[in-house]
């Protein structure tokens, strides 16, 4: 922690600042990892050496809020658009190496459709951990992986702690900032597009809510993403059924609910995350998606048929 709070101390210096190296080649490990495609690569020299990027800290089979902060990253993804694998690179490392294979590891990046500038790394369990050790992930318990992201310049040496949780603006302008070349350039002031739209609708109940924490998996009317298309879920599903799953979906499928299983064999690589919803955050979630359908409806047309298998689950009774 004292090593963050001097690293982030050290952000407005220029270059040459060497007290400021303090992570570097001889700090993070070097040892030989996987990466979701199988590829054999040092950890340093081929993923940290010279570069800006950002770490997370995940597990595959969590079933606790943490799906979500990949699905934030992937947002992040976006908006750093062409820079990410060229100018910055993503870093998802496992801390649950034994069941993440890269296998696994695939299936759960492409879930999230992630880039070629984003690399899941697993590898040996203790070297592994190793790895995460140094970079401050030190909990021995799977569920107690904060959601805290690393942002670090290995060629400045400038490392910091933050998280994808706030908001996403911001921290794109955070890891442009890390980029001294990016710092000394005179830009415009940026038009927060995202803010005046958030107030200009703010009066729609559910509908932040939504965007901060569903729409990182889901679209209304744009197509399956992590999870299903909720365009007219609000129709096909029981309103007290959609309301327990919302607010819990790891009880339903605990219960061996036939709905929720038959969820899980239609989008196996992630779960739905139990994000501790209350039911009155549940009921406006369901009024925005409901308000969102109906104005789908009225500018396109009738709801659009669900895809895939989907389509059959809500028939069997
Ligand atoms: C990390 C990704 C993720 C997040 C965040 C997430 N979901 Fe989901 N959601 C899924 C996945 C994957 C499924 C498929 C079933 C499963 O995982 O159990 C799903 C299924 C659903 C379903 C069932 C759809 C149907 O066709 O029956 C609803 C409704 C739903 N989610 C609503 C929400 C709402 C509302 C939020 C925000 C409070 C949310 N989800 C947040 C991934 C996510």
């Amino acid at each position: 922690m004292p090593i963050l709070v001097v690293a982030a101390g050290t952000m407005v210096a220029g270059p040459g600042k060497t007290d400021s190296r303090l992570w570097g080649e001889n700090y993070i490990p070097n040892t030989v990892v996987r990466t979701q495609d199988g590829n054999s690569v040092r950890f340093y020299d081929d993923l940290i050496k010279g570069k800006i990027v950002i770490i997370s800290f995940i597990y595959t089979s969590c079933t606790d809020i943490c799906p979500l902060t990949t699905a934030r990253l992937s947002q992040l993804e976006d908006k750093l658009g062409d820079a990410v694998g060229r100018d910055v690179f993503m870093i998802s490392m496992t801390v649950d190496p034994k069941r993440d294979t890269p296998a696994r590891l695939k299936e759960f990046s492409s879930a999230f459709q992630t880039g070629p500038g984003w690399t899941f790394v697993t590898g040996d369990a203790d070297d592994i951990r190793a790895i995460n050790y140094k970079f401050g992930d030190r909990s021995e318990i799977l569920s107690e992986h904060r959601n805290e992201i690393v942002l670090g310049n290995d060629a400045t040496g400038e490392w910091q702690r933050d998280s994808a949780f706030g908001d996403l603006n911001r921290l794109v302008m955070t890891i442009r900032g890390m980029d001294p070349k990016w710092r000394d350039q005179v830009r415009p002031p940026a038009t927060d597009a995202a803010t005046a739209t958030a107030l200009a609708m703010s009066n729609q109940p559910g509908q932040a809510l939504f965007k901060k924490i569903c729409a990182p998996c889901h679209t209304i009317g744009v197509g399956d993403r992590v999870g299903p298309d909720l365009r007219g879920v609000t129709a096909r599903r029981d309103r007290a059924w959609l309301s327990s799953f919302i607010q819990d979906p790891a009880k339903l499928r605990a219960a061996h609910d036939p709905d929720a299983m038959a969820l899980v064999e239609r989008f196996p690589a992630v779960r739905m995350p139990a994000m501790g919803v209350a039911r009155q955050d549940a009921a406006d979630l369901m009024a925005f998606i409901d308000g969102e359908t109906a104005r789908l409806r009225e500018a396109q047309g009738p709801d659009m048929p669900v895809r895939g298998d989907g389509g059959h689950a809500h028939h069997h009774h």
